[in-house]
């Protein structure tokens, strides 16, 4: 059981925050509802009250009749401030729908109404669910916003695509279904406040100034028992290269790392991720706000289906056969979201004869702009080495890099995104 603070907007789908309400009380949860003045011209605050058992509260200038205590929580003796004592008794701050206006005052701190106010004021995870009409989820002004909030902490439940409120439009600005709301709040509360990111030294002016590149570096690992893991040899070299070579032209950087042992760069943001499953959930919050991606991190295709909580022991069994299921296919998942204006190179590491002619598949197979392909049966190039060798597959053609270090290899690959004349601006307010 959860105390799950929720804050409805001024949107179509506020009506989606009573069902939410609705199964979160179902679930056994104790729910209290902060609405903003606007979302009242949606919903009412009687309906929310009903469903959760307690007042619903809009400005934090109006006394809490529950003073701050949830459902089933002893209120204290006196009066709180509203907007610290709900948050404080919060396990999450889910704000659901959330409208671009309240998430560009969330993301500039503003605090003018109750929710606002609570949401900086929260030490609880904080998710945005936001729903919209899709050019305004499309505008710079709400990607960056989004980014933002992403960048310190924020758990963005991304809306989806489909009709949206208002009769005959159909985009991506949809709200999540009031049960994945409820499953990310949940989520959530598992796995606690997510550590702020270190704040990254800002690059150095430069060609992308105001490009913002998103790299996957590392390989992923899949546990089998509390101990063992299946995993491969990528050492997140050629990632962390592709993110100092874009951070030296003025990106602001983000590297996906997974299981990465190599020294920071000052000048990245890094989120550090274990498994597939990790890399895929920090790949679908990070993309909607990059313009470039470079999905350079060796990801497992399959995993163990049954893992063991504690460590197997050779004493118990004289042989071990280990049932694995597919990971999701994270490129294509991507591929399919992509907005005008963004540029997805993947790469393939492969061995042998056919490496060029499996990238050019996975080229169009997948939507991607570019493929990087290395054969990583060469000694001394590829996996966990300073060099490598690569070919870049187009739609246009192959370049073939020769043998170098890495450094110069994410050089060529960032020339060809230039080339490719893709790669920044409906997304951005100062395009490059
Ligand atoms: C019919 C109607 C529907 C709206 N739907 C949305 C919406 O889905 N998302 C959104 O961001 N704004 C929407 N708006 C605009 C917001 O209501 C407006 O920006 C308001 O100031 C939001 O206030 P709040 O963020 O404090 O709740 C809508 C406005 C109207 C009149």
């Amino acid at each position: 059981m959860a105390r799950i603070l929720l804050g409805v907007t001024g949107g179509i789908a506020a009506y989606k925050g009573l069902e939410t309400a609705r199964l979160a009380v179902k679930a056994g949860h104790a729910v209290r509802v902060v609405q903003t003045p606007e979302s009242q011209r949606f919903v009412g605050a009687a309906s929310f009250a009903a469903i959760t058992g307690a007042p619903v509260l809009t400005s934090e200038f109006e006394r809490d009749p529950a003073r701050g205590a949830f459902p089933g929580q002893e209120p204290p003796a006196h009066d709180p401030a509203s907007h610290l004592a709900l948050v404080e008794n919060a396990d999450v701050l889910l704000i659901a729908p959330a409208t671009a206006n309240t998430i560009a005052k969330l993301a500039h701190g503003l605090a003018d109404n109750l929710l606002t106010s609570a949401a900086l004021a929260a030490r609880c995870p904080v998710l945005v669910a936001p729903a919209m009409n899709d050019a305004m989820w499309e505008h710079a002004a709400t990607r960056a916003n989004v980014a933002t909030l992403a960048a310190r902490g924020v758990t963005i439940v991304d809306p989806g695509v489909g009709a949206l409120g208002t009769l005959g439009e159909w985009g991506v600005g949809r709200l999540a279904e009031p049960a994945e709301l409820l499953a990310a709040a949940e989520r959530a509360v598992a796995v606690g406040t997510p550590p702020v990111p270190d704040a990254p030294h800002p690059a150095a002016p430069g060609p992308w100034d105001g490009r913002r590149v998103l790299v996957t570096a590392g390989g992923t690992r899949e546990p089998i028992d509390a101990v063992r893991f299946v995993g491969n040899r990528s050492s997140g070299r050629m990632g962390f290269a592709l993110a100092a070579a874009a951070a030296d032209r003025g990106a602001d950087v983000t590297v996906l790392a997974a299981n990465v042992a190599l020294a920071r760069d000052p000048r990245v943001r890094y989120v550090d991720v274990a498994t597939a499953a990790q890399l895929q959930a920090a790949c679908l919050q990070e993309f909607p706000g990059c313009h470039v991606l470079l999905m350079s991190a060796a990801v497992a295709d399959f995993r163990p289906i049954d893992v063991s909580d504690i460590k197997l022991k050779k004493t118990e069994r004289t042989e071990l056969t280990i049932t694995m299921e597919p990971t999701d296919d994270i490129l294509t998942a991507l591929a399919g979201q992509r907005r005008p204006g963004q540029t997805l190179v993947g790469f393939a590491a492969e061995t042998g004869d056919g490496a060029v002619a499996y990238g050019r598949g996975k080229l169009t197979r997948k939507g991607l702009d570019a493929v990087v392909v290395n054969d990583v049966a060469q000694p001394g190039i590829g996996f966990d080495t300073p060099d490598n060798e690569v070919t870049i597959v187009t739609a246009t053609g192959d370049t073939h890099i020769a043998r170098s270090d890495k450094a110069q290899i994410a050089a060529a690959i960032l020339d060809t995104v230039d080339a490719l004349g893709r790669g920044v601006p409906q997304l951005d307010p100062t395009p490059a």
